[in-house]
């Protein structure tokens, strides 16, 4: 009887110890994925995404879960993306995801283009109107040339667009290249901060380093 009890005792001690050691090792490698520096993806993986109902209500929460967490992108390399895409008054250009405005308000400010920006979140949506108010007290000629659009980017009419701007995550630039990719005309320029359409080959990559960190544009011209 002993014998049994003692052995009984023993398999629960190794239980234990082999569920612990799992749990510890998971942890370690979710911590080490973690790691990157890439801000937008360390905002994901850091989940400051709050918790969104699918179908909202209030006029102050997005109508469904963003494809990517609001970061933004620094001004330099707002400069350089509507410089690769060689953005002028002809254009009209689209960022999709448009945060706090500004590469709309840049492209209308700075490069004279129709700009228009599709948000998700309704909160950046106001942010944006409060930015673009601002800008234009200083540049009135500017006011008809930006326009701010809350809604799902993937439902967006962008039959006149130019020039589209991305900075999202890996994933949604793929649906991006599936489903929105073919809808645009022969010659749009599509500018991303950060990550690739998939296995699509860019026209033309740069880097821009902003304090430790490297980051990278990729431009593509379509050839639809
Ligand atoms: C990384 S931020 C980029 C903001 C801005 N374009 C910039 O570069 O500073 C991504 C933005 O996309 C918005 N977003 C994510 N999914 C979206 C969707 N399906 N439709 C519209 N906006 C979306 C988020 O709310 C967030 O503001």
């Amino acid at each position: 009887m002993a014998t049994l009890l003692r052995l009984i005792l023993r398999f629960v001690l190794i239980a234990a110890l082999t569920s612990s050691t799992l749990l510890a090792c998971n942890s370690l490698m979710f911590n080490n994925l973690s790691s990157t520096s890439d801000p937008l993806a360390s905002q994901t993986d850091k989940k400051t995404l709050p918790p969104i109902s699918p179908i909202a209500t209030k006029d102050s929460e997005p109508e469904r879960i963003p494809d990517a967490p609001y970061v933004q992108t620094p001004p330099e390399v707002v400069l350089k993306m509507l410089e690769m895409a060689k953005v002028n008054k002809n254009d009209v250009v689209y960022d999709l995801g448009s945060g706090d405005g500004r590469i709309v308000i840049t492209a209308a400010q700075k490069f004279g283009a129709k700009a228009i920006g599709i948000e998700i979140d309704p909160e950046l949506i106001r942010e944006s109107d409060r930015e673009s108010k601002a800008v234009i007290a200083q540049t009135p000629e500017i006011r008809d040339r930006i326009k701010f659009i809350k809604q799902d980017l993937f439902k967006a009419d962008l039959s006149d667009a130019t020039v589209i701007t991305l900075y999202l995550l890996p994933q949604a630039n793929l649906r991006v290249r599936s489903e929105i990719l073919p809808r645009l005309k022969r010659g749009t320029r599509v500018v991303s901060h950060e990550y690739e359409l998939g296995d699509l080959p860019p026209d033309q990559i740069e880097k821009v380093k902003v304090g430790n960190y490297e980051h990278r544009i990729y431009l593509w011209i379509l050839d639809n």
